[in-house]
């Protein structure tokens, strides 16, 4: 018996509000806090806030909880690590979990050429590995990322990340030679007025405007690109955008790194997004999924590309032991089954969801792959004109009614549950949006 969403009292309740008080006085005041949810466990696709009330979890601590809350098999894992040995430093030290994660990734990563692996402890951290390595193996400094794309919140990364101003302002200067250019739409970009040239999107605008007016390709070490951009707003580019791509870095010797620190393991229904268009980048980020929650990235690099030598590198806490059992009791569930399930249940709730953008006419585009949905409000279908008003009080309606949501770019909503979602799950969520969305029209 399903028993969840269930509100028993309004959140935030008693309980709740307290912490949220106690909050608000000594955390930082950078924290964002999309709406008072205060966790006390997790069970699957069920969330229990403190005063009792049951969740459906439909953006598992923000793409995070790959395997949902309190997987017997993850937590066994950790456990057993845990009694172990907490931490030995694997930077400079040896241990069987670190090894296997390493072998296990390099072997799963896209394409053929061999890889090596270097471990982090968050997706900002791999995305700073990474734009040091390319620095290194190519002796070049440029580096090109696009619009709206996000990287991590460390300097070097949010100097990639193009999402919100907020996350740059004060900060400068942040780091020189970086570039954006406008991502692969399939439709006009919500970004700028601008139609795409061609259906395949923007990439044009590498080779007849930056590389002929500003930027010699040659100088450019890399281009970052997200194979389905996350927090601009889980956009999926058009077919064939990706290896277009592939093919411009090729002609130049510039290198690409594919972001699939929100887009990866499994989510998208396959292991990585870049699989969808058989696209083997130079180097994949990875983080969120890979330890259901247990704080672990990734980058994977071509052996060609991982030239760096012994020292230029390193992590104290990077690959924690049991961290790296979380890791690989998650692959081993992803890959055998949870996988499937995220394409099949991501099939359900998108032809869901174009169902109700039949019924309300504020839903502008449904787009993604797996459980990776993004949901576009508009203001009139015409236009297109952005409707974030729509997005905002649909997640904080949903919140007081037991669903949790959460938006991206600047009027979508995203969808991305733990793997483990069910059909019945699937179809109360899309209950509660139908019905989320009757009350705000
Ligand atoms: C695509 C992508 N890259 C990098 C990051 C940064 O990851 P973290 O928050 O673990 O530093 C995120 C986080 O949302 C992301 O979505």
């Amino acid at each position: 018996m399903r028993d969840y969403p269930k509100i028993l009292v309004p959140p935030p309740g008693p309980r709740a509000r307290a912490i949220v008080e106690r909050d608000a006085a000594w955390t930082s005041s950078c924290y964002i806090k999309e709406y008072p949810l205060v966790v006390a466990r997790g069970e699957g696709v069920m969330v229990e806030d403190v005063d009792g009330n049951r969740f459906l979890d439909f953006m598992a601590g923000i793409a995070v909880a790959s395997t949902g809350y309190g997987h017997p098999k993850v937590v066994a894992a950790v456990k057993d690590a845990a009694d172990r040995f907490l931490h030995i430093c694997g930077s400079d030290f040896y241990y069987e979990g670190m090894a296997l994660l390493c072998e296990r990734l390099a072997r799963i990563a896209p394409g053929t050429s061999k890889k090596r692996v270097f471990l982090t402890n968050s997706g900002t951290e791999a995305t700073e590995a990474a734009i040091k390595l390319v620095r290194y193996a190519t002796r070049r400094t440029a580096i090109i990322a696009f619009r709206g794309a996000f990287h991590g919140r460390t300097t070097g990364a949010v100097t990639l990340t193009s999402s919100k101003a907020r996350q740059h302002a004060g900060f400068g200067p942040l780091l020189p030679d970086v570039y954006h250019v406008q991502y692969g739409y399939r439709y006009r970009c919500p970004w700028c007025a601008d139609e795409p040239a061609c259906n395949r999107g923007c990439l044009r605008v590498l080779e007849d405007d930056l590389f002929a007016r500003q930027l010699d390709p040659h100088d450019v070490a890399a281009i970052f690109v997200e194979p389905i951009q996350g927090e601009g707003g889980y956009i999926v580019p058009p077919p064939g955008w990706l290896r277009d791509l592939r093919a411009l870095c090729d002609r130049y010797g510039i290198l690409l790194v594919a972001d699939e620190v929100q887009s990866g393991v499994g989510r998208t229904g396959k292991m990585w997004a870049c699989d969808h268009e058989g696209v083997e980048p130079d180097i994949l980020l990875t983080a969120k999924g890979l330890g259901s929650g247990m704080p672990i990235g990734a980058m994977i690099a071509k052996e060609s590309v991982s030239t760096w030598e012994s020292g230029s590198h390193g992590s104290t806490f990077g690959g924690n032991p049991v961290c790296c059992a979380a890791a690989l009791a998650t692959l081993d569930l992803v890959e055998g089954g949870l996988m499937a399930n995220a394409a099949a249940m991501g099939e359900r709730l998108k032809a869901g969801m174009c169902r109700l953008a039949e019924k309300h006419a504020c839903i502008g585009d449904v787009r993604g792959a797996g459980l990776m949905v993004g949901v576009e409000f508009v203001k009139d279908r015409g236009t297109r004109e952005p409707a974030p008003d729509i997005v905002h009080e649909l997640v904080q309606r949903a919140f007081e009614r037991g669903l949790l949501l959460l938006g991206a770019g600047k009027s979508a909503l995203r969808l991305a549950p733990p793997l483990v979602v069910g059909a019945g799950d699937v179809d109360i969520a899309l209950e509660m949006i139908d019905a989320g969305l009757g009350e705000i029209a």
